[in-house]
């Protein structure tokens, strides 16, 4: 997606050789047209797949899901990091965070997937892939389906779009980062 990578290049921070700040328009700060534009490319990509719900984990992956979700005219559900104490039924699971080197809870409300559901899993960043194998066991345990998992801007150079991949996803991400050397980003695609 052009757009996404003129905006990387130009707005983006390149923290260092792993990180890439993106704050003035997707995680702080949210360019919506942009956003908007996102959601096209991702419905583009997997409007044939019959989804039935977006998931994404709170908070960074809201915005590009509630796009997302508007535009396939389906329910978003965001995952949640704390459980609340009027959570009737949760499923949760621990995820492994790379960057704090500890396990954080994910949690949400079995009765929002179903085995009826094709879910699109949608997040803002793809770095080790923690996050989404912990949701890919919460989307299951609820017996619903994941019909294709979108990521705003990958780092195909960590693990997870290896294991994205390998596990058989329908995959699109909307910027690929081949790599990141001395503050210039070479794309993958
Ligand atoms: P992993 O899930 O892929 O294994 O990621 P990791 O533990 O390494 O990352 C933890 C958090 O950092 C996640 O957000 C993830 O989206 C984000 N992240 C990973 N790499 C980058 C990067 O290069 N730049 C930026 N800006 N973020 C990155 P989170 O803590 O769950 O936070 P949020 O969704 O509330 O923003
Ligand atoms: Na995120
Ligand atoms: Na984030």
């Amino acid at each position: 997606m052009k757009s996404l990578k003129d905006a990387i290049e130009q707005k983006g921070l390149i923290i260092s050789d792993e990180v890439l700040k993106v704050d003035s328009f997707l995680n702080h700060q949210i360019d919506c047209p942009l956003v908007m534009e996102m959601a096209d490319e991702f419905y583009e990509h997997f409007k044939d797949k019959k989804i039935t719900k977006i998931v994404t984990i709170e908070s960074s992956g809201v915005a590009p899901s509630f796009a997302t979700a508007c535009r396939f005219g389906v329910p978003m559900v965001f995952i949640k990091k704390a459980q609340p104490s009027t959570m009737q039924d949760p499923v949760s699971c621990q995820v492994f965070s790379f960057t704090k080197n500890k396990y954080y809870p994910i949690c949400m409300e079995r009765q929002y997937l179903s085995e009826e559901d094709n879910v699109l899993f949608i997040d803002d960043f793809l770095a080790n892939g923690e996050a989404f194998k912990a949701a890919e066991n919460l989307i299951k345990e609820c017996g619903a389906n994941i019909s294709g998992v979108g990521i705003v801007i990958e780092k195909a150079f960590q693990k997870g779009h290896k294991y994205i991949v390998d596990a058989g996803y329908d995959f699109c991400a909307l910027a690929s980062i081949a790599s990141i050397k001395d503050k210039k980003i070479t794309w993958a695609k």
